[in-house]
């Protein structure tokens, strides 16, 4: 008896849960023959067909459109890490100018131990989601207490900067081989900066709590819950700046 109401209901729902979602850039998550990364930022860009949905053959010209058009970030901020990934040939694509998001995942050339949200290489996926590496880093973040003041609704850089670091302690007490290589010791703070720098809301100076949820446990780009584009356009230069004072932190 009730049930066109309920369908009439659920169609609603799931009609206003993507109306914020830019026309052809609606939210999917990855099907399982989708190449995914361990980025979340790269695989967001995927679900919302910023990058292609299959996650396959992204060329420069491809990444320049997708951070900038997506994250607002001038073109060529991503030409360097682009380069890091075809100059290691971890490319799989049989052209050395594309790569697969899945090929970002071989150990130590740019994925590293002690990520956020993802497990180490050494317990053997180091490319999804992992909630039981997630929780403790989100609930450091104090990712899911938003009541009481409206500064209680953003993660900033001193939380962010504390939840990496207990993350990496963590890492290192569980993984008898964590890897503090170069590249984790540098691509650490940088990460928690890159996602700090993409969800910095200008007007408040801090990452809106439910931005970042979105983007770790989702991979989605919060248009739901409000993200624009910054008024002024994302550098690498703010990608450097935010790397300092993440690093500043007294953890
Ligand atoms: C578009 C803006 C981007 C954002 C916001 C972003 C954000 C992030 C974040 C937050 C992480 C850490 C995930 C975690 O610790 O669980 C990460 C990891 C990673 N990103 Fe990105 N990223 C972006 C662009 C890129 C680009 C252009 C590349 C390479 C072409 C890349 C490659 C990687 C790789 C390989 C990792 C794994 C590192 C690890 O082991 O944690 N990312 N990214």
């Amino acid at each position: 008896m009730y049930l066109p109401f309920i369908k009439t209901v659920l169609f609603s729902l799931i009609t206003i849960s993507h109306a914020r979602d830019p026309k052809g850039h609606e939210y999917h998550p990855a099907l399982p023959t989708d190449s995914r990364s361990p980025c979340p930022g790269l695989n967001a860009l995927a679900n919302h067909a910023y990058l292609p949905r299959s996650g396959k053959n992204i060329d420069l010209a491809t990444l320049r459109n997708a951070v900038h058009d997506a994250y607002n970030y001038i073109p060529t901020s991503f030409d360097g890490a682009f380069a890091q990934a075809v100059s290691f040939n971890l490319t799989t694509t049989g052209n050395a100018s594309t790569f697969h998001l899945f090929d970002l995942a071989r150990h130590d050339d740019i994925e590293f131990d002690g990520s956020l949200s993802r497990n180490d290489i050494y317990f053997g996926d180091d490319v999804h989601f992992d909630i039981n590496v997630w929780t403790p880093v989100a609930h450091n973040l104090n990712l899911y207490d938003t009541l009481g003041p409206e500064n209680n609704q953003y993660v900033t850089v001193e939380t962010a900067a504390r939840a990496r670091a207990a993350r990496v302690k963590e890492a290192q007490r569980v993984n008898p081989s964590f890897n503090a290589s170069a590249n984790q010791i540098m691509g650490s703070p940088g990460t928690t900066a890159l996602y700090l720098t993409t969800l910095w809301d200008d007007n408040v100076s801090a990452a809106p709590k439910a931005w970042v949820r979105a983007f770790f446990e989702e991979e989605r780009i919060p248009f739901l819950e409000g993200f624009g584009h910054s008024v002024i356009p994302r550098t690498e230069a703010n990608f450097t700046e935010m790397t300092k004072r993440v690093l500043a932190v007294d953890v």
